[in-house]
């Protein structure tokens, strides 16, 4: 395979082909999204909900974040791996957050990171790409922030933030983000806003007009059930294949179905 870049990405752009990047947590998983074609695995910080249980991606620690991030690295041949930065990693000052992206690069063997905010976070973006190591944005609706939000409804409908997105995105265009990730926002803004960076816009609840997608992997592939926002598109309902497969199990090994003569030595 050719492995994808972070300047792979801008000559998708370029070209017009759109981006495709799911999140992965672990290695088995990994291997499969992996060898399926997406060209970005992202170790979101959504591994405190879907991995952890956690109401929020709040409680995440780095040490965990890393320990995710080595696990996907160890799988992967072609897709470039962005690993997510928790909270409390890079917002008290910018040192400890180029100490926090440091370790994930040294720790994890990932390609990039990906940390959430625009002007609020200038220096400690500024001094990680010192460092040479590739910044993703994520921009809109920033999950680390929901208490500041209250609500995960759609954000920048009202004009100010909305022009607060748009400098934000020409903002981190200009620091030297090699992406961003616009998550839950108007899909007419998130279009306006990929025209107006030459770098990759990649949607989450985002429209079609933006320059990629990206999905939690347990989400669209019908793992968990109970979530189901408009912008989720399910490719399988693996929770009721998986709960009828290990019913089965269960049945067979109580019936002694299983093991049979030949599944035994
Ligand atoms: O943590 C995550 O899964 C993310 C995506 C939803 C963009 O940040
Ligand atoms: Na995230």
């Amino acid at each position: 395979y050719k492995r994808i870049t972070t300047k792979s990405l801008t000559e998708m752009k370029a070209n017009g082909e759109k981006i495709s990047m799911l999140t992965a947590y672990d290695y088995s998983m990994a291997k499969i999204v992996d060898a399926a074609g997406v060209d970005v695995i992202l170790v979101g910080d959504s591994a405190s909900n879907v991995m952890a249980g956690h109401e929020t991606t709040l409680p995440i620690t780095l040490d965990q974040m890393i320990y995710h991030a080595s696990s996907v690295v160890r799988a992967i041949h072609r897709s470039l791996v962005v690993v997510d930065m928790p909270f409390g990693s890079y917002q008290s000052d910018p040192k400890e957050a180029l100490r926090s992206a440091i370790r994930i690069m040294k720790e994890s063997g990932g390609h990039s990171v990906k940390l959430e905010g625009g002007s609020e976070v200038k220096e400690s973006i500024k001094r990680i790409l010192n460092a040479g190591i590739p910044v993703m944005g994520h921009l809109g609706l920033t999950p680390q922030s929901i208490y500041k939000f209250g609500t995960y409804t759609v954000r920048a409908k009202e004009e100010e933030e909305a022009e607060k997105l748009m400098k934000d995105a020409k903002f981190l265009e200009k620091l030297g983000c090699f992406a961003i990730v616009i998550e839950k926002v108007p899909a007419d803004l998130a279009e306006k806003v990929a025209k107006s960076v030459s770098i990759p816009i990649i949607g989450i609840g985002a429209g079609g007009g933006v320059d990629g997608q990206v999905l939690v992997i347990h989400d669209m592939l019908g793992m968990n059930n109970e979530f189901s926002p408009r912008f989720l598109r399910r490719y399988m309902n693996l929770y009721e294949e998986m709960t009828t497969a290990i019913g089965h199990y269960v049945t067979d090994v109580k019936s002694s179905d299983f093991p049979n003569e030949k599944e035994q030595y």
